[in-house]
């Protein structure tokens, strides 16, 4: 019976993901592990250069992550978008304007992403784009250290719109032109390496699981056709 080849999925795996997965993915894990009791996780989070060391180093069965990297020889698969927007605390003299410059962003206290995060690349590449130079107050290594700093009132901060989720009504999001930064979560893997049974079994399931997400939130599906290393 079904039952019985659930039950035969048994053994390790191990995921690795970038932090702006940490609250989407370890929330799929529940029912993916009543689905498969026998299955052990373990599950890293950090940040786009510590899963790049990680890849290198072969220790994990899947990655997450939103830059597929262009310089090593992967498989890739597309399953959620990854909006980037600009968070400021609830009552932030922008919050109810349209269509900012991005040039406003220059007059505001900024909180910024640790060198090797991809969210701090894509950010950083947008405003050298349009030749904006926002004044960096803070440096931190965490999205939710950053909007604990937000919500503090110690400035603004780009992040990923999928760490809005659990506590929304602290924050607005600014109406910014040339947002939001439009990136992907990808699953990858190394070509060379053949899947484990268990590892494919999750590969399915995050597929499935993130149709279904797009089906009953606002986010928008993979968007077709778009560059994926850029
Ligand atoms: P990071 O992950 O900023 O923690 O590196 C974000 C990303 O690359 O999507």
């Amino acid at each position: 019976s079904v039952a019985n080849l659930k039950g035969l999925k048994q053994g390790q795996l191990r995921l690795a993901v970038i932090t702006t997965a940490k609250y989407f993915i370890p929330r799929l894990l529940g029912p993916f592990c009543q689905l498969y009791p026998g299955i052990e996780i373990s599950l890293q989070v950090t940040n786009h250069e510590k899963i790049l060391e990680r890849m290198v180093n072969n220790m994990d069965d899947l990655y997450i992550m939103s830059q597929v990297p262009e310089n090593l020889d992967v498989i890739c698969e597309p399953f959620l978008d990854n909006p980037l927007v600009v968070f400021a605390p609830v009552n932030h003299p922008l919050a109810k304007e349209r269509n900012i410059p991005i040039e406003s962003l220059t007059n505001e206290p900024f909180i910024m992403r640790e060198p090797g995060s991809g969210t701090r690349r894509a950010v950083q590449q947008l405003f050298d784009e349009h030749r904006v130079k926002v004044k960096v107050k803070l440096e931190l290594g965490s999205n939710e250290a950053i909007k604990q700093a937000i919500a503090g009132g110690l400035g603004i901060s780009v992040l990923s719109r999928h760490t809005l989720m659990p506590d929304s009504s602290e924050f607005s999001i600014l109406d910014v032109e040339h947002f939001p930064i439009k990136r992907t979560w990808y699953m990858v893997y190394p070509s060379g390496k053949q899947l484990s049974i268990v590892a494919h079994t999750y590969y399915e399931y995050l597929l499935e699981a993130a149709k279904k997400f797009v089906e009953e939130s606002g986010f928008s599906a993979v968007s077709k056709g778009e560059d994926i290393n850029d």
